[in-house]
C-alpha cells in the first residue's frame, strides 16, 4: 500500500526551548509512529531573513538536530536531513517560480506582516518574497500528504496546494493519457474499477465533492499501482491531466501552549524561555523568579491563578490533583508561591533529565550525529530525484 508521507521543517534558530517542544516536536515524535516522516533543517529559509548573519546558522543546525533527538525523534524511524544538502529543493523552487503568479506570493499574509515586524532588517528581497514558494518546493518534492505546522504556516500549505494544482494543469499533459488511464483503471480489479468510474462520473458531471473524496480514498487503498498509474488515476478522476505533484494537507497540532516565564509567548529573544537542555540550576532559578499574581504581595495575601503565568505552566506539567491543590492554596493563601512552584520545578527537571540523557551520546561523539544526518540526506535526495525526473520530463527538459 502507498504510504502517506509527513514532511516538516524547522528553521535553525539555535537551542530549542520548551515552547518548541510542546508546540511542535512532541507532535513530530508521535507522528513518526504513524507515518514515514521526513524532518529537515530549513537552513535556506533562515537565510531568507538572516542573510546578513550567516555565521550563526551553522552552529544552530547541529544544536537543533541534537534537540530533535533529545525530544525522542528516532533516526531509525524518521528521515532527518538538511535542506541545503538536497539541492533538488532549489531546482524545484526555480522551476515552480516560472509559473507562479507574483500576486500569489504578495498575498501571503506573512509577507507583509514579517516585513513590518522585522523592521530592522531589509526584507525587500527576492528571496524573502519567494520563501513560501521554497516551502512549497520542500513539501511537493516529497509528494507529502501531510505537513504538521503551526497556524501561521497554514497559508503556505494552501499556496503549495495551489501551486501543485497549477503545475499539474500546465504540465500534466501526456500523449495517449486517456488510453493509459483506462488501462490503469483495469488494474484496480473489476469491482473497484467500476466504482472508480462511477465516482468519476459523479464528480465530473454533477460536481459532487464527496465522490471525489471517496475516489481518493479508493486510490489510497489500492495496492500494486505504479507511481505513474497512481498519478494518472488521480488526475483522471478530476479531469484529463496526470497529477505529477500531489496536494499536501496542513496538519494542525493540537499543541499545548507553553508560555514564557513572564506569561508572554516563549521566545529566546524575549529572554523568557527555558531551553530544552537548560542546566538544572538555571531551570530552578528561572521558575523560582517567575512573576506571580501581583495581588500576592505578602505570603498571607490570597491570589488568583488565572492572573498568574505559573498557573499556565501547571496546565502543561502537573496532574489534576496538584492543580487542585495549587488553585485552592492560592485562593486561600494556604500555600506560598514557592510552594506552588515546586511541583513544576520537579516536573520540568524530570522531563529535561530525559532530554539530557538522549542528547549525551551525540555530545560525546559528534560523528554519530553527522552520520545520522548524512544518511538522512541520502535518503531524502533519492526521493527528491525521483520527483525531479518526473518534473523535468513534464516540463520538456529531458532531451533524449
Ligand atoms: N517556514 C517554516 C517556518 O518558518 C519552516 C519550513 C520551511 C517548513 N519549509 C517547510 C515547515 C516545509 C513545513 C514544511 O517555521
Ligand atoms: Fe501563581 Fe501559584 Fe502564586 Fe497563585 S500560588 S500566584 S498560582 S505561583
Amino acid at each position: 500500500m502507498y504510504q502517506e508521507r509527513v514532511v516538516s521543517g524547522m528553521r535553525p534558530t539555535g537551542a530549542l526551548h520548551l515552547g518548541h517542544y510542546h508546540g511542535a516536536l512532541r507532535n513530530w515524535v508521535r507522528l513518526q509512529n504513524e507515518y514515514p516522516c521526513m524532518f529537515f533543517v530549513a537552513d535556506w529559509h533562515a537565510l531568507t531573513t538572516h542573510y546578513d548573519t550567516p555565521d550563526v546558522i551553522e552552529a544552530n543546525v547541529w544544536e537543533m538536530v541534537i534537540d530533535w533527538l533529545a525530544a525522542g525523534i528516532d533516526p531509525q524511524q524518521s528521515t532527518l536531513f538538511i535542506q541545503s544538502r538536497v539541492p533538488e529543493h532549489a531546482e524545484l523552487h526555480l522551476l515552480l517560480s516560472m509559473c507562479t503568479p507574483l500576486g500569489w506570493l504578495e498575498r501571503v499574509p506573512t509577507y507583509k506582516d514579517q516585513q513590518e515586524k522585522m523592521g530592522d532588517r531589509d526584507l525587500a528581497t527576492y528571496g524573502f518574497l519567494g520563501y513560501p514558494l521554497l516551502q512549497a518546493a520542500d513539501v511537493l518534492i516529497y509528494r507529502a500528504a501531510f505537513v504538521p505546522v503551526g497556524e501561521d504556516q497554514v497559508p503556505h500549505i494552501e499556496l503549495s496546494r495551489e501551486i501543485a494544482r497549477r503545475f499539474n494543469h500546465l504540465f500534466g499533459r501526456e500523449p495517449g493519457f486517456e488510453e493509459k488511464a483506462l488501462a490503469a483503471v483495469k488494474k484496480l480489479g473489476s469491482k473497484r474499477a467500476r466504482l472508480y468510474l462511477e465516482l468519476r462520473t459523479l464528480y465530473q458531471e454533477k460536481g459532487e465533492d464527496q465522490a471525489l473524496e471517496r475516489g481518493h480514498e479508493l486510490l489510497d487503498q489500492a495496492q500494486h499501482l505504479s507511481l505513474g498509474d497512481r498519478e494518472r488515476l488521480f488526475g483522471f478522476l478530476e479531469g484529463s491531466r496526470k497529477l505529477i505533484l500531489s496536494e499536501p494537507q496542513a496538519m494542525l497540532t493540537e499543541a499545548s501552549k507553553v508560555l514564557g516565564t513572564d506569561g508572554q509567548k516563549m521566545s529566546k529573544s524575549y529572554g523568557n524561555s527555558i531551553a530544552m537542555r537548560e542546566e538544572p540550576e538555571a531551570v530552578v532559578r528561572k521558575i523560582r523568579t517567575m512573576p506571580t499574581d501581583p495581588a500576592r504581595v505578602r505570603r498571607t495575601d490570597p491570589g488568583e491563578p488565572a492572573r498568574c503565568p505559573v498557573w499556565q505552566l501547571h496546565q502543561v506539567y502537573t496532574d489534576a490533583e496538584t492543580r487542585q491543590w495549587a488553585q485552592a492554596g492560592c485562593r486561600s493563601a494556604g500555600i506560598g508561591c514557592l510552594d506552588c512552584k515546586q511541583p513544576l520545578i520537579d516536573a520540568v527537571l524530570a522531563e529535561q533529565q530525559e532530554f539530557h540523557e538522549r542528547a549525551q551520546p551525540y555530545l560525546d561523539d559528534p560523528s554519530l550525529l553527522r552520520n545520522i544526518v548524512a544518511d538522512g540526506c541520502d535518503r531524502a535526495r533519492k526521493l527528491a530525484q525521483e520527483t525531479m525526473r518526473d518534473v523535468r520530463e513534464a516540463m520538456g527538459l529531458t532531451y533524449d
